[in-house]
């Protein structure tokens, strides 16, 4: 059972004696100053709480032992000699042209879902609304989700079936994202195509285990984390639609980065070949110090370890060829076999516990913005599933195709380097279709340019749809390539 209290609607006396018992009542000490609608979303919000995964908060903070047995603690006590870096397949040739051909053969039998997670908060990027919603086309300002739904526009046209897009958001940006599908036409896909799940959402515990109003009526909640794609997959009734639908495989991938290469054939093509449980797309790490978790092999297991856990040394120790030894990271894009997300549906996953400054008011009904850290905040990683995966394979990928995230406001991974990569991305493509593109002295295009997804999805295709329209790309100004 998801909430301790059902989930139905209570009345006040049954609420604050429920949380009475629980040692919870302080959420109704401005019970009297509310007014009727904001009591009804104070009784409301009560009733959506999973209290049961409270008490379970309370003891992860209360018992050292449990807390011990996050998966954080347990990595922070490996020693280096335990972490060897996980194998990692480097597909070419011939064996790239194998994976792709049963990748697409798993597309061309609509057996492929995506599943992006869009419910975190943006606070980096500071963005008021879904992350998702973000204007990212260099030359449209299309935002984030447009590329997704668009790649996926693309594979449908390609092999002739659907790919079913699978979108979770929160509590908090649940309703904006939907809005902004339908006000979008869905970019094109088809409506019944694409699924909106919500995940959880858990309050944070001072350190004497209270839940925290951050207004009179409203007690302070945040999304329990990636990991929560689990359990709101079962919850939700969207792992039940993707095995009515005959998915086998699950390309997951985060809202921010426009240049993931959305189920990318060859990468589901040796996820099924293998058997998988688990898949994990890495790339080499700019440097020691970035900060992307690290796929490592402990007694035959493949886990990601977050790049906090290790120390200088282990960052930059160098493997006999001159290269980082812990190489490759992971940028959180995984297949996962339909089975494997049924079979963790119900598993508990580590929950992971920061310290952080949480906004509340005060005895007044005042907000309140510490300074320190006064409350915890608790979260599950997608990537501990891996723990529970038979079968796990990592795979690389070349970043500069794949990877250029949104995460701040300014500086590395922002808007502004997105952009730029974009276009230098979409300029090798036309480069390689033989369209004359100038380049500066740092190698991006010195006119902007866009290549819609649907346009075409790859270097391949937009060769192909040049050689059919030669006339498509102006001979100055932006280019922008649009279907
Ligand atoms: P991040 O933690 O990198 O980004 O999440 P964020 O939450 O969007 O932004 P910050 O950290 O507050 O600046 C990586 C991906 O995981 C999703 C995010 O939407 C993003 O796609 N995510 C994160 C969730 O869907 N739910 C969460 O609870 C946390």
């Amino acid at each position: 059972m998801q909430s301790g209290f059902s989930g139905k609607a209570m009345t006040y006396e049954e609420a604050r004696g429920a949380l009475a018992e629980i040692g919870q009542d302080q959420v109704f000490a401005f019970w009297d100053k509310l007014n009727a609608s904001e009591r009804e979303a104070l009784l409301a919000q009560v009733s959506r709480i999973a209290w049961s995964d409270v008490a379970m908060l309370r003891r992860v903070l209360a018992d050292e032992a449990a807390a011990k047995s996050t998966a954080a603690n347990a990595a922070a006590g490996a020693s280096a000699e335990d972490m060897e870096p996980a194998p990692v397949l480097e597909l070419s040739g011939d064996g790239r042209a194998a994976a792709a051909a049963a990748g697409e053969n798993e597309l061309r039998g609509g057996r492929v879902a995506a599943l992006v997670v869009a419910g975190g908060q943006g606070s980096r990027l500071g963005f008021d609304g879904p992350k998702g919603c973000y204007p990212v086309g260099p030359v449209s300002n299309a935002p984030l989700f447009a590329f997704h739904a668009r790649k996926l526009l693309a594979l449908r046209n390609a092999f002739g079936a659907p790919v079913p897009f699978y979108v979770m958001t929160s509590e908090t940006n649940d309703r904006a994202t939907r809005e902004f599908f339908r006000e979008n036409a869905y970019f094109g896909l088809p409506e019944r195509d694409v699924f909106f799940f919500v995940q959880g959402m858990w309050p944070a515990l001072t350190p004497e285990g209270k839940v925290l109003l951050d207004a009179p009526g409203h007690i302070f909640t945040a999304p329990d984390g990636h990991g929560g794609t689990l359990s709101a997959l079962e919850r939700s009734g969207a792992l039940a639609d993707m095995e009515k639908r005959g998915i086998r495989t699950v390309f997951y991938f985060q809202v921010d980065n426009p240049m993931v290469d959305v189920c990318d054939p060859a990468f589901i093509g040796e996820h099924v070949r293998r058997g998988a449980d688990v898949s994990i797309k890495v790339c080499a790490k700019r440097d020691a110090q970035e900060g992307l978790g690290v796929p490592v092999s402990e007694n035959g297991r493949i886990r990601i370890v977050e790049y906090t856990e290790f120390t200088d040394e282990q960052k930059n120790e160098r493997a006999p060829d001159g290269r980082l030894r812990f190489l490759y990271g992971s940028v959180a894009i995984h297949a996962f076999s339909t089975a494997f997300l049924r079979r963790e549906a119900g598993a508990g996953l580590p929950v992971h516990v920061a310290h952080k400054k949480v906004p509340h008011v005060d005895e007044s009904g005042a907000l309140v913005k510490p300074s320190s850290p006064n409350a915890c905040k608790f979260e599950k990683f997608i990537f501990d599933s891996l723990l529970d995966a038979k079968t796990a394979i990592c795979v690389a990928f070349d970043r500069e195709e794949e990877f250029s995230p949104v995460k701040n406001a300014e500086g590395s991974d922002s808007p502004a380097t997105c952009r730029a990569d974009l276009s230098r991305k979409w300029a090798r493509w036309l480069r390689a279709a033989d369209v004359k593109i100038e380049m500066d002295a740092a190698g991006y295009p010195t006119r902007r340019v866009e290549i819609d997804p649907a346009y075409a999805r790859d270097a391949e295709s937009l060769a192909r749809a040049l050689a059919g329209n030669p006339g498509a790309v102006p001979a100055e100004g932006d280019i922008w390539l649009k279907a």
